[in-house]
Protein backbone atom coordinates (compact mmCIF):
# COMPACT_ATOMS: atom_id res chain seq x y z
CA UNK A 1 0.00 0.00 0.00
CA UNK A 2 1.57 3.57 -1.04
CA UNK A 3 1.92 6.04 1.57
CA UNK A 4 -0.95 9.07 1.18
CA UNK A 5 2.00 11.31 0.30
CA UNK A 6 3.11 9.49 -2.89
CA UNK A 7 -0.24 8.94 -4.34
CA UNK A 8 -0.71 10.27 -7.69
CA UNK A 9 2.67 9.12 -8.61
CA UNK A 10 4.24 6.07 -10.95
CA UNK A 11 6.24 4.16 -8.46
CA UNK A 12 8.48 1.88 -9.75
CA UNK A 13 11.25 -0.52 -7.90
CA UNK A 14 14.63 0.53 -9.86
CA UNK A 15 17.47 -1.93 -11.13
CA UNK A 16 20.40 -0.81 -10.22
CA UNK A 17 22.00 -1.63 -13.53
CA UNK A 18 19.61 0.70 -15.42
CA UNK A 19 19.88 4.35 -16.11
CA UNK A 20 17.29 6.07 -13.78
CA UNK A 21 15.16 8.94 -15.98
CA UNK A 22 15.38 12.24 -15.61
CA UNK A 23 13.10 13.64 -13.35
CA UNK A 24 12.54 10.35 -11.67
CA UNK A 25 12.13 11.02 -7.59
CA UNK A 26 14.26 8.49 -5.87
CA UNK A 27 13.46 7.15 -2.88
CA UNK A 28 16.43 5.63 -0.76
CA UNK A 29 14.67 4.82 2.68
CA UNK A 30 16.65 4.02 5.51
CA UNK A 31 19.90 2.56 4.33
CA UNK A 32 22.68 2.60 6.62
CA UNK A 33 25.10 4.94 5.71
CA UNK A 34 28.18 3.16 8.13
CA UNK A 35 27.86 -0.06 6.07
CA UNK A 36 30.53 -0.15 3.59
CA UNK A 37 28.36 -3.12 1.24
CA UNK A 38 25.76 -0.47 1.54
CA UNK A 39 27.84 2.42 0.34
CA UNK A 40 29.06 0.87 -2.46
CA UNK A 41 25.39 -0.27 -3.93
CA UNK A 42 24.53 3.57 -3.15
CA UNK A 43 27.58 4.49 -5.27
CA UNK A 44 26.62 2.13 -8.12
CA UNK A 45 22.96 3.64 -8.34
CA UNK A 46 24.41 7.36 -8.41
CA UNK A 47 26.56 6.36 -11.17
CA UNK A 48 23.73 4.58 -13.19
CA UNK A 49 21.52 8.04 -12.20
CA UNK A 50 21.01 10.49 -13.81
CA UNK A 51 20.91 14.56 -14.05
CA UNK A 52 17.63 15.24 -12.80
CA UNK A 53 17.20 12.54 -10.61
CA UNK A 54 16.55 12.96 -7.33
CA UNK A 55 17.73 11.24 -4.36
CA UNK A 56 16.18 11.33 -0.79
CA UNK A 57 18.30 9.75 2.16
CA UNK A 58 16.96 9.51 5.52
CA UNK A 59 19.50 9.80 8.36
CA UNK A 60 19.95 9.59 12.05
CA UNK A 61 18.91 12.85 14.09
CA UNK A 62 21.71 15.15 14.10
CA UNK A 63 24.69 13.03 12.36
CA UNK A 64 26.39 14.49 10.78
CA UNK A 65 28.84 12.32 9.67
CA UNK A 66 25.39 10.63 7.56
CA UNK A 67 24.71 13.98 6.45
CA UNK A 68 28.22 14.57 4.73
CA UNK A 69 27.87 10.78 3.42
CA UNK A 70 24.52 11.57 2.23
CA UNK A 71 25.79 14.86 0.53
CA UNK A 72 28.61 12.84 -0.90
CA UNK A 73 26.08 10.42 -2.09
CA UNK A 74 24.06 13.38 -4.36
CA UNK A 75 21.58 13.36 -2.13
CA UNK A 76 19.17 16.51 -2.80
CA UNK A 77 17.70 16.38 0.55
CA UNK A 78 17.93 14.32 3.65
CA UNK A 79 14.90 13.32 5.88
CA UNK A 80 15.13 12.83 9.12
CA UNK A 81 14.66 9.65 10.59
CA UNK A 82 11.64 8.00 11.85
CA UNK A 83 10.34 8.42 8.30
CA UNK A 84 7.11 9.26 8.74
CA UNK A 85 4.10 10.04 6.27
CA UNK A 86 4.04 13.72 7.15
CA UNK A 87 7.72 14.21 6.99
CA UNK A 88 7.61 12.54 2.90
CA UNK A 89 4.16 14.54 2.47
CA UNK A 90 6.49 17.59 3.65
CA UNK A 91 8.95 16.99 0.73
CA UNK A 92 6.83 16.02 -2.14
CA UNK A 93 4.60 19.73 -1.07
CA UNK A 94 8.11 21.58 -1.47
CA UNK A 95 9.21 19.16 -4.73
CA UNK A 96 6.12 20.80 -6.45
CA UNK A 97 6.79 24.44 -5.85
CA UNK A 98 10.63 24.05 -6.34
CA UNK A 99 13.17 23.25 -8.95
CA UNK A 100 16.22 21.34 -7.83
CA UNK A 101 19.56 22.31 -9.55
CA UNK A 102 22.59 20.16 -9.36
CA UNK A 103 25.09 22.06 -8.48
CA UNK A 104 28.57 20.55 -7.82
CA UNK A 105 30.37 23.45 -6.79
CA UNK A 106 27.63 24.37 -4.10
CA UNK A 107 27.34 21.05 -3.11
CA UNK A 108 31.31 20.67 -2.57
CA UNK A 109 31.53 24.23 -0.69
CA UNK A 110 28.65 22.90 1.78
CA UNK A 111 30.36 19.60 2.51
CA UNK A 112 33.75 20.97 2.75
CA UNK A 113 32.64 24.27 4.49
CA UNK A 114 30.49 21.35 6.70
CA UNK A 115 33.55 19.50 7.60
CA UNK A 116 35.65 22.98 8.20
CA UNK A 117 33.12 23.61 10.57
CA UNK A 118 32.93 20.07 12.30
CA UNK A 119 36.95 20.34 12.58
CA UNK A 120 37.12 23.15 14.17
CA UNK A 121 34.65 22.86 16.72
CA UNK A 122 36.71 19.59 17.74
CA UNK A 123 40.00 21.92 17.76
CA UNK A 124 38.40 23.45 20.01
CA UNK A 125 37.04 20.77 21.89
CA UNK A 126 40.50 19.28 22.54
CA UNK A 127 41.94 22.25 23.07
CA UNK A 128 43.82 22.88 20.47
CA UNK A 129 44.35 25.39 17.96
CA UNK A 130 41.60 26.35 15.14
CA UNK A 131 43.06 25.90 11.89
CA UNK A 132 42.84 28.87 10.28
CA UNK A 133 43.88 28.46 6.83
CA UNK A 134 41.27 25.84 6.72
CA UNK A 135 38.41 27.88 7.66
CA UNK A 136 40.06 30.56 5.15
CA UNK A 137 40.08 27.47 2.13
CA UNK A 138 36.09 26.73 3.24
CA UNK A 139 35.25 30.49 2.81
CA UNK A 140 36.69 30.69 -0.71
CA UNK A 141 35.04 27.79 -1.70
CA UNK A 142 31.85 29.32 -0.19
CA UNK A 143 32.19 32.67 -1.54
CA UNK A 144 32.78 31.26 -5.47
CA UNK A 145 29.93 29.06 -5.24
CA UNK A 146 27.23 31.98 -4.10
CA UNK A 147 28.95 34.48 -6.71
CA UNK A 148 28.75 31.69 -9.47
CA UNK A 149 25.29 30.64 -8.19
CA UNK A 150 23.96 32.90 -6.14
CA UNK A 151 22.46 32.99 -2.49
CA UNK A 152 19.40 31.28 -3.32
CA UNK A 153 21.10 28.18 -5.07
CA UNK A 154 23.23 28.38 -1.42
CA UNK A 155 19.96 28.59 0.51
CA UNK A 156 18.48 25.76 -0.79
CA UNK A 157 21.81 23.24 -0.72
CA UNK A 158 22.58 24.06 2.77
CA UNK A 159 19.36 22.69 3.88
CA UNK A 160 20.61 18.86 3.49
CA UNK A 161 22.38 19.62 6.91
CA UNK A 162 19.70 18.94 9.66
CA UNK A 163 22.53 19.41 12.68
CA UNK A 164 21.27 22.68 13.28
CA UNK A 165 24.33 23.95 14.19
CA UNK A 166 26.15 23.01 11.26
CA UNK A 167 23.17 24.08 8.97
CA UNK A 168 22.84 27.54 10.61
CA UNK A 169 26.61 28.56 10.51
CA UNK A 170 26.03 27.64 7.06
CA UNK A 171 23.40 29.58 6.49
CA UNK A 172 24.65 32.47 7.95
CA UNK A 173 28.25 32.49 6.59
CA UNK A 174 26.84 32.53 2.96
CA UNK A 175 24.07 35.08 3.53
CA UNK A 176 27.00 37.09 4.94
CA UNK A 177 29.21 36.63 2.16
CA UNK A 178 26.41 37.59 -0.86
CA UNK A 179 25.51 40.32 1.62
CA UNK A 180 29.68 41.09 1.09
CA UNK A 181 30.07 40.91 -2.98
CA UNK A 182 26.81 42.46 -3.92
CA UNK A 183 27.40 45.41 -1.57
CA UNK A 184 30.72 45.90 -3.64
CA UNK A 185 33.20 45.05 -0.19
CA UNK A 186 37.11 44.83 -0.87
CA UNK A 187 38.15 41.00 -1.29
CA UNK A 188 39.80 40.66 2.19
CA UNK A 189 36.68 42.29 3.72
CA UNK A 190 34.81 39.87 1.83
CA UNK A 191 37.32 36.86 3.28
CA UNK A 192 36.97 38.36 6.62
CA UNK A 193 33.16 38.60 7.17
CA UNK A 194 33.52 34.81 5.54
CA UNK A 195 35.38 33.83 8.23
CA UNK A 196 33.69 35.14 10.52
CA UNK A 197 30.30 33.61 9.41
CA UNK A 198 31.89 30.40 9.67
CA UNK A 199 33.55 30.67 13.22
CA UNK A 200 30.76 33.05 14.63
CA UNK A 201 29.32 30.25 17.02
CA UNK A 202 32.01 28.33 17.56
CA UNK A 203 31.48 28.77 21.16
CA UNK A 204 28.12 27.07 21.22
CA UNK A 205 30.23 23.97 21.19
CA UNK A 206 30.39 24.52 25.39
CA UNK A 207 26.54 24.39 25.49
CA UNK A 208 24.88 21.34 26.01
CA UNK A 209 23.02 19.66 23.40
CA UNK A 210 20.05 19.41 25.41
CA UNK A 211 19.64 23.06 26.06
CA UNK A 212 20.44 24.08 22.05
CA UNK A 213 18.58 21.19 20.52
CA UNK A 214 15.76 22.26 23.82
CA UNK A 215 12.17 22.22 21.67
CA UNK A 216 10.74 24.86 24.43
CA UNK A 217 11.28 28.28 25.97
CA UNK A 218 14.52 28.34 27.77
CA UNK A 219 14.22 28.61 31.34
CA UNK A 220 16.83 31.97 32.77
CA UNK A 221 19.61 29.84 33.64
CA UNK A 222 19.75 27.88 30.24
CA UNK A 223 19.43 31.18 28.26
CA UNK A 224 22.36 32.47 30.54
CA UNK A 225 24.50 29.64 29.56
CA UNK A 226 23.59 29.80 26.21
CA UNK A 227 24.61 34.06 26.29
CA UNK A 228 28.10 33.02 27.14
CA UNK A 229 29.08 31.55 23.77
CA UNK A 230 29.89 34.66 21.87
CA UNK A 231 32.71 35.53 24.43
CA UNK A 232 33.44 31.61 25.25
CA UNK A 233 34.36 31.63 21.19
CA UNK A 234 36.10 35.15 21.23
CA UNK A 235 38.64 34.32 24.44
CA UNK A 236 39.27 30.76 22.40
CA UNK A 237 40.04 32.12 19.46
CA UNK A 238 41.93 35.38 20.96
CA UNK A 239 44.34 33.34 22.50
CA UNK A 240 45.78 31.58 19.54
CA UNK A 241 46.95 34.88 17.78
CA UNK A 242 46.61 33.99 14.24
CA UNK A 243 42.67 35.43 13.52
CA UNK A 244 41.85 39.13 12.36
CA UNK A 245 40.59 41.25 15.12
CA UNK A 246 37.77 42.31 13.06
CA UNK A 247 37.14 38.71 12.79
CA UNK A 248 37.46 38.34 16.51
CA UNK A 249 35.20 41.59 17.07
CA UNK A 250 32.46 40.03 15.28
CA UNK A 251 32.35 36.79 16.78
CA UNK A 252 32.12 38.33 20.39
CA UNK A 253 29.60 41.01 19.56
CA UNK A 254 27.07 39.45 17.29
CA UNK A 255 24.26 39.42 19.53
CA UNK A 256 24.63 43.20 20.26
CA UNK A 257 22.23 45.65 19.20
CA UNK A 258 22.55 49.70 18.65
CA UNK A 259 20.17 50.45 21.29
CA UNK A 260 22.17 48.80 23.78
CA UNK A 261 19.80 45.94 24.77
CA UNK A 262 22.13 42.77 23.41
CA UNK A 263 24.74 40.79 25.45
CA UNK A 264 27.52 40.29 26.13
CA UNK A 265 28.12 44.15 27.01
CA UNK A 266 25.10 46.00 25.58
CA UNK A 267 27.30 48.13 23.33
CA UNK A 268 25.79 51.12 21.17
CA UNK A 269 26.01 52.12 17.81
CA UNK A 270 29.27 53.85 17.65
CA UNK A 271 30.52 50.65 19.45
CA UNK A 272 29.53 48.67 16.97
CA UNK A 273 31.63 48.53 13.47
CA UNK A 274 29.83 47.37 10.09
CA UNK A 275 31.53 44.35 9.87
CA UNK A 276 29.50 43.25 13.52
CA UNK A 277 26.34 44.52 12.32
CA UNK A 278 26.19 42.81 8.79
CA UNK A 279 27.31 39.71 10.73
CA UNK A 280 24.52 40.26 13.51
CA UNK A 281 21.76 40.48 10.27
CA UNK A 282 23.05 37.91 9.06
CA UNK A 283 23.12 35.43 11.80
CA UNK A 284 19.17 36.82 12.97
CA UNK A 285 18.25 36.47 8.76
CA UNK A 286 20.00 32.72 9.14
CA UNK A 287 17.89 32.00 12.33
CA UNK A 288 14.65 32.86 10.79
CA UNK A 289 15.06 30.93 7.75
CA UNK A 290 15.82 27.74 9.56
CA UNK A 291 13.46 25.46 11.15
CA UNK A 292 14.08 25.31 14.50
CA UNK A 293 12.39 22.77 17.14
CA UNK A 294 10.19 25.99 18.61
CA UNK A 295 9.57 27.48 15.16
CA UNK A 296 8.82 26.77 11.79
CA UNK A 297 10.88 27.86 8.66
CA UNK A 298 9.93 31.78 7.93
CA UNK A 299 9.38 32.70 4.03
CA UNK A 300 11.84 35.60 2.99
CA UNK A 301 9.44 37.91 2.86
CA UNK A 302 8.59 37.45 6.77
CA UNK A 303 12.22 36.91 7.75
CA UNK A 304 12.67 40.22 6.43
CA UNK A 305 9.62 41.95 7.84
CA UNK A 306 11.36 40.75 11.42
CA UNK A 307 14.30 42.25 10.52
CA UNK A 308 12.49 45.54 9.55
CA UNK A 309 10.50 45.38 13.23
CA UNK A 310 13.59 45.39 14.79
CA UNK A 311 14.69 48.19 12.95
CA UNK A 312 12.02 50.09 14.48
CA UNK A 313 13.06 48.95 17.85
CA UNK A 314 16.52 50.28 17.30
CA UNK A 315 18.25 47.34 17.04
CA UNK A 316 19.58 47.28 13.37
CA UNK A 317 20.46 49.69 10.84
CA UNK A 318 17.90 50.51 8.44
CA UNK A 319 20.33 50.45 5.42
CA UNK A 320 22.16 47.42 6.09
CA UNK A 321 18.45 45.35 6.18
CA UNK A 322 17.44 47.02 3.07
CA UNK A 323 20.68 46.13 1.43
CA UNK A 324 20.02 42.72 2.62
CA UNK A 325 16.69 42.84 1.32
CA UNK A 326 18.18 43.76 -2.13
CA UNK A 327 20.72 40.54 -1.97
CA UNK A 328 18.17 38.40 -1.49
CA UNK A 329 15.80 39.59 -4.43
CA UNK A 330 19.21 38.49 -6.92
CA UNK A 331 18.21 35.92 -8.79
CA UNK A 332 21.53 34.18 -9.14
CA UNK A 333 23.28 33.03 -12.21
CA UNK A 334 21.04 31.72 -15.30
CA UNK A 335 21.75 28.34 -14.25
CA UNK A 336 19.54 28.75 -10.83
CA UNK A 337 16.10 28.07 -10.90
CA UNK A 338 16.26 28.70 -7.53
CA UNK A 339 14.79 32.26 -7.76
CA UNK A 340 11.95 29.96 -6.61
CA UNK A 341 13.17 29.73 -3.30
CA UNK A 342 12.52 33.17 -3.50
CA UNK A 343 8.97 32.99 -5.14
CA UNK A 344 8.05 29.72 -2.80
CA UNK A 345 9.65 31.28 0.24
CA UNK A 346 8.55 34.92 -0.47
FE1 LIG B 1 25.44 33.31 18.23
FE1 LIG C 1 24.52 32.37 15.06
Amino acid sequence: MLPKALMGFDVHLLDPQKPIPAGTMLLMVDVDLRDPEMLSRLRAFRKVSQRGSEQIIAIGKNDLQDELQAAALGARKTIVKPLSEKSLASYIDERRIQTFVTSKTATAAAQAGAKAIKDSFEEVKRNSAVDIDKIGEAGRNIAESIADLGISEWLSTVRIYHQSTFQHILLVTGLACAFAQNTGMSKSDIAKLTQAGLLHDIGKVWIPDAILDKPGKLTVEEYEIVKRHPVDGYNKLNEQGNIDPSVLHSVKYHHEYLNGSGYPDGLTANQIPDMTRILTICDIMGALLEERAYKPRFTVSKSIAILKEMVAQGKLEQALVLALETVMEQPGSTRSAMTGLAKTAG
